[in-house]
């Protein structure tokens, strides 16, 4: 990944997390290290990154997070900064952030703002982190009135994936991660796209070839987008918010409780597709196309019991921070996707309404 920030390598490979050292040492960094994970991630994989580690020469020093989203706090981040302190972690020292995207936001944002920013590595351990929280630089906590409202652009040193690690991920959370990818397609690579209609059943398996091959695919697209626009300043890294329009309002209206992420992305990419066909912008065709695809890595196209209002009223909180304008994410073809200001409210209320009730 080029930005203007920053110039790292993203190694993909599988069953390479005890490898890391070895590849560390080509770095400047001292030989203390800040190893941080999730309780979960921590049980199966700590050891086998720490002993690597040290067979490389480094001290490892280690902190584990409860897991899951409530960790994602500044208060968490004072807990490590105390640590970090404690421990004596210098300049020179890296961070490692063993976990899901999580453990990435949160070590990434302590690794950002610990002696104005330490190294940092991240060995992204779920899909959603593999193929897109690793890569790009956004670090960051939740506030109690918002998500992910606390952050920084820092980027990593070093991303070390190991594709290995999905094979222990929690069903539900791999298959949520595939929405992410599915995404990609739509929005860049109509070749993915297709290779993901081909190889739904090997993925799902998660067969090494195929599944590295579309992971750095992925890894590819994002850096492409980043590359571009590494601040969100021109726009363009907005088209990574493709299905997150209505996505998200379907996250904040549920309480974050009932949907994963990529779940209510995959709704919110229906939705997506469902207003570019009635503007236009793409044949019934293609969004059948989509929808297979989505149903196919097992991901929903609707919901229920969600009241219109609870979205249209998430939707409109988002508008307000967006100076009173939706912008719509909308594709054009497969690999595609425009972003439109003029959606009709009345179409969104129509379309949001159809998948409310199949
Ligand atoms: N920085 C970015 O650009 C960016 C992009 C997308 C998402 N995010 C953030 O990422 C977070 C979501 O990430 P996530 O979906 O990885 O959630 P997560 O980090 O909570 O991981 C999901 C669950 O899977 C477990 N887990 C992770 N890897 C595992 C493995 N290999 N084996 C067994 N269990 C494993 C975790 O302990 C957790 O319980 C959100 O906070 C979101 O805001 C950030």
């Amino acid at each position: 990944v080029k930005t203007r920030q920053a110039r790292y390598p993203v190694l993909i490979g599988s069953g390479i997390l005890s490898e890391l050292g070895a590849h560390l040492s080509g770095f400047s960094l001292s030989r203390k290290i800040a190893l941080i994970s999730d309780t979960n991630v921590a049980a199966i994989y700590s050891s086998l990154v720490q002993d690597g580690l040290e067979a490389a020469g480094f001290s490892v020093n280690a902190f584990w997070v409860p897991a899951g989203e409530e960790s994602k706090t500044l208060d968490q981040a004072a807990q490590i900064y105390t640590w970090l302190i404690e421990n004596k972690i210098e300049r020179r020292s890296a961070i490692v952030a063993l976990g899901g995207g999580v453990v990435g936001d949160l070590a990434g944002f302590v690794a950002a703002t610990f002696l104005r920013g330490v190294p940092l590595i991240h060995l992204p351990t779920s899909l959603v982190a593999q193929v897109d929280s690793s890569i790009g630089g956004k670090v960051g906590v939740n506030h109690p009135l918002g998500k992910n409202l606390i952050g920084a652009f820092y980027q990593p040193e070093l991303v070390f994936i190991d594709t290995e690690t999905l094979g222990t991920l929690p069903r539900r959370e791999l298959t949520s991660g595939w929405a992410e990818v599915i995404k990609y397609g739509m929005i860049a690579d109509d070749e993915l796209f297709s290779l993901l209609e081909g190889e739904v059943r090997s993925l799902k398996n998660l067969e090494t070839e195929i599944l590295n091959k579309v992971i750095r695919t992925c890894v590819q697209i994002k850096a492409r987008v980043v590359e571009q626009d590494e601040r969100e300043v021109s726009g363009y890294r907005m088209i990574l918010n493709y299905g997150h329009t209505l996505g998200h309002a379907l996250e904040a209206a549920t309480g974050y409780q009932r949907f994963l992420h990529g779940e209510a992305v995959a709704i919110g990419m229906e939705g997506a597709a469902r207003i570019a066909t009635a503007m236009g912008l793409i044949s019934e065709d293609i969004l059948e196309r989509q929808r297979r695809l989505i149903e196919a890595f097992s991901l929903p196209i609707s919901y229920s019991d969600v009241a219109l209002e609870a979205i249209q009223e998430a939707m409109s909180v988002d508008k307000k921070v967006a100076e009173e304008v939706v912008r719509w994410v909308l594709p054009v073809r497969v690999g595609a996707v425009v972003i439109r200001k003029d959606v009709p409210g009345s179409l969104v209320e129509k379309v949001m309404a159809e998948m409310g009730k199949s």
